[in-house]
């Protein structure tokens, strides 16, 4: 097989800066072993998000220039519209400054204390929003997504049969929305078929609830589609997304991720008196429709940055550089889930760690590790983010301890992918060495960003 090479020159270089194991030491201690304390200058390699940190391309450059700065009805706005309209077919397309602003402002109207959205698997920005609302946000996801170890082509799919069991046990009145991610990010950034969502689909037609899809990563989405399901092989990445999103009533998106823009994103809707009553709720918290709390120039950003993230050659080295790494892990040993999704590794550091216990955090051990190693700095998904505490103080840890190194799109190459993987296999060899964290210091909610740690001393 012939190497499949990046496909971009490089025109604007940014410089890494080099530490040693000895600084990185003392910045780690400094930084109370949390990633997100470390000062992005002292990273070398940055894998905490994929989101806001893509390379824009010399035409998005163009772009930001051409930017029309018009409060109202700009140009940039109708080019955006564009190319929102020519992908999801919506009919009512909404500007937000992120994902989150559309899902604050969707599940702030749609939601309400009593209410249910049903998901294949919430990402928490989105199941914090619906609680906001005083909702509840239930994940049915299937089977094999579950299985960290097991390959299967489409593990982030959403079981159907659950779905049509909880919409008659809580009711459909009761359930605004049911809304689908894709890819599924808090579950390895596994795919969804086109055959589960047609049929979610039509689950949510027979019953009348609107089906929504959370489109961050719909193009990586597509391709996957294209290379595992019947009958895509040999459709566009634009078809397979106009088929997609022809089968639900609506969308949130963050254009951080598949739009390769720093900033943005949107909401967009085939009903008019919803989308009429999220207008009104944008223009106070977001700006005026034809903006939304953007500039003209991040929605020429966006509006080609969704056109270039379908381009096949793009998809092809994205989804093959993660599928690269995981090569590498697999050749030495080393535990991860299986296969790899579209946008992240997500390593297991409850099996590539096993003589530590939740209650010390893998997770958060393995990602200093690797900080302290090499200046990789990924991000922990395990009992730090979604631990809870019993009545007795006890922790109730996550289902699963995982780290996950998410790929910044078209920012590193293979010589920088090389290196990860070299920085992961040797915290990999020494890893009977490695201690596990106490928490010092934390917040009540989303206690991740701000927890200061230590490291145990004695391990029995
Ligand atoms: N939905 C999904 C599936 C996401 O991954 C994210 C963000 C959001 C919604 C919210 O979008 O950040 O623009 O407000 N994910 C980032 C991540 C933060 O690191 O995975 P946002």
């Amino acid at each position: 097989m012939q190497t499949i090479i990046e496909p971009f020159k490089i025109k604007s270089v940014e410089p890494i800066h080099f530490t040693n194991k000895e600084q990185r030491n003392k910045i780690l201690k400094d930084a109370f072993y949390n990633p997100f304390l470390i000062k992005a200058r002292d990273v070398i390699i940055d894998l905490l998000t994929d989101s806001g940190t893509s390379a824009m391309s010399s035409e998005q450059w163009a772009g930001v220039m051409r930017g029309d700065e018009s409060y109202a009805g700009s140009d940039s706005f109708f080019r955006f519209e564009e190319a929102v309209r020519s992908i999801t077919g919506m009919k009512f397309i909404i500007p937000t400054h992120q994902g989150r602003a559309s899902e604050k402002i969707l599940f702030s109207i749609a939601g309400s204390k009593g209410k249910y959205f049903i998901s294949n698997t919430l990402f928490d920005t989105t199941r914090a929003n619906i609680e906001f609302a005083g909702s509840e946000g239930i994940d049915l996801l299937c089977a094999e997504g579950k299985q960290p170890s097991l390959v299967a082509p489409f593990k982030g799919n959403i079981d159907l049969d659950a779905l049509e069991k909880c919409i008659l046990e809580k009711g459909a009145e009761n359930i605004p929305l049911v809304i689908i991610t894709v890819t599924n990010n808090s579950g390895g950034g596994q795919p969804v078929s086109m055959a589960n969502i047609r049929e979610a689909s039509a689950i949510c037609k027979k019953y009348k609830i609107p089906f929504f899809i959370d489109a961050c990563r719909f193009a990586e989405n597509c391709y996957f589609i294209k290379k595992r399901e019947k009958g895509f092989e040999t459709k566009t990445i634009e078809a397979i997304a106009n088929e997609l999103f022809s089968y639900a009533d609506g969308c949130t998106m963050s254009a951080k991720k598949d739009a390769f823009a720093n900033i943005g994103g949107f909401l967009a809707m085939n009903d008019e008196s919803l989308a009429m009553k999220c207008r009104n709720l944008l223009i106070i918290t977001e700006g005026f429709p034809t903006y939304g709390g953007l500039a003209g120039r991040d929605l020429e950003a966006i509006a080609i940055g969704l056109k270039e993230v379908m381009e096949e050659n793009y998809l092809k080295y994205r989804i093959r550089s993660i599928e690269y790494i995981g090569e590498k892990l697999e050749a030495a040993g080393i535990p991860f889930i299986k296969p790899t999704g579209g946008h992240a590794v997500y390593l297991d550091a409850k099996a590539f760690l096993p003589h530590i216990p939740a209650h010390e955090y893998p997770g958060q051990a393995l990602c200093t590790q690797l900080f302290l190693e090499g200046g990789v700095r990924g991000v922990e998904i395990g009992s730090v983010m979604f631990g809870k505490y019993a009545a007795d103080h006890s922790l109730i840890p996550a289902p699963l301890e995982l780290v996950r190194l998410a790929i910044p799109r078209r920012v590193y190459t293979q010589s920088h992918i090389d290196y990860v993987a070299e920085v992961i296999i040797q915290v990999f060899k020494r890893r009977e060495e490695i201690k596990g964290l106490k928490i010092v210091y934390e917040t009540p909610l989303l206690r991740h960003f701000t927890a200061k740690f230590e490291e145990v001393k004695y391990h029995i």
